[in-house]
């Protein structure tokens, strides 16, 4: 515990004077983006998501639900209470509930078919405010989703195309990423289809093909965006991104924003994933 605030509070400074020497120096590379401070980071380690990560291991373990049992059983695509590796290959199709799914919406499915929760319970608890706000504490979900995902993490991803469902929900994906829709009609894709686009000092992956510069991020979620100061899933970026887009705003578990993280899931084939990470 101590080690690990050691390691938030010296790497930020590591990163204040980063920035003070590259500013002051007149070492700015040409366009000013946030990339080597939070690559910086990240090989730094000490992450404050992985404090999350433990929160979930134990909501994980805990008896919970009316039918007062834990979450160990839950099967995440590899098999019952196999969570190694699970996250690498999420979302995909499971034949119990006939859909292909994300961390969290599988999540929610075990909490209804092991732990007994009510369709309401789960309205109530969790898809009715599942993001905390700015530097609050993650909600339960979301805790239980990084924990999920660290178990895959320094693995390969492979979200898996093997059943029609999953290659549907690809093509939704890619589908929806080119949509054009709100009021300046953007797309996913007006936004994140070039190479070296950013808006003020964030670079934005291009997710056209996998060669995209930065097509891999789907890799790097959950992640702890320091201008948020909380971590925050790929379910999250997406609705952020929609309100980026000024369209509706999805609702939580939404078969939409599954079928973008295929996409983009697909996008990062092979990329080794680094969850939690650090993002600006
Ligand atoms: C108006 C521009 C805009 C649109 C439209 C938009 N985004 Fe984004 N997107 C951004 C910005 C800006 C960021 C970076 C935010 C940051 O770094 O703080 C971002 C970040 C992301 C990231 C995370 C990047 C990373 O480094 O991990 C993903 C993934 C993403 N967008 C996907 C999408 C998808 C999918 C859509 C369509 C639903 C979309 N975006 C629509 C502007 C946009």
């Amino acid at each position: 515990m101590k080690k690990r605030l050691f390691g938030i509070t010296s790497s930020a400074a590591a990163a204040a004077s980063f920035c003070a020497l590259t500013l002051g120096a007149g070492l700015m590379p040409a366009v000013a983006h946030a990339d080597s401070y939070i690559d910086m980071l990240n090989a730094m380690g000490g992450n404050p998501a992985e404090f999350n990560a433990a929160a979930g291991e134990k909501l994980w373990n805990e008896k919970r639900g009316p039918n007062h049992v834990s979450l160990k059983q839950c099967d995440l695509g590899l098999g019952p209470g196999v969570l190694k590796g699970a996250y690498a290959q999420l979302p995909r199709y499971f034949p119990d509930t006939g859909k292909v799914q994300d961390v969290e919406s599988r999540i929610v499915t075990c909490m209804e078919k092991l732990q007994g929760f009510t369709p309401e319970q789960i309205a109530k608890e969790v898809t009715k405010n599942p993001f905390d706000k700015k530097g609050g504490n993650a909600t339960d979900i979301v805790n239980m989703a990084v924990y999920v995902a660290h178990q895959s993490d320094g693995m390969p991803m492979e979200v898996p195309q093997n059943t029609p469902q999953e290659k549907l929900s690809f093509e939704n994906g890619k589908k929806f990423f080119w949509y054009r829709a709100g009021p300046y009609n953007f797309s996913c894709a007006t936004c994140h289809s070039e190479n070296g686009k950013q808006i003020k000092i964030s670079k934005l992956p291009n997710l056209v093909s996998p060669d995209g510069e930065k097509a891999w991020v789907a890799a790097t979620w959950p992640a702890y965006p320091d201008s948020q100061g909380v971590v925050r899933t790929l379910e999250w970026r997406m609705n952020d991104c929609m309100r980026q887009q000024r369209i509706a705003e999805p609702k939580y578990l939404s078969q939409v924003v599954i079928d973008l993280e295929t996409y983009m899931g697909i996008m990062a084939k092979g990329h080794k994933i680094l969850t939690p990470s650090f993002k600006r």
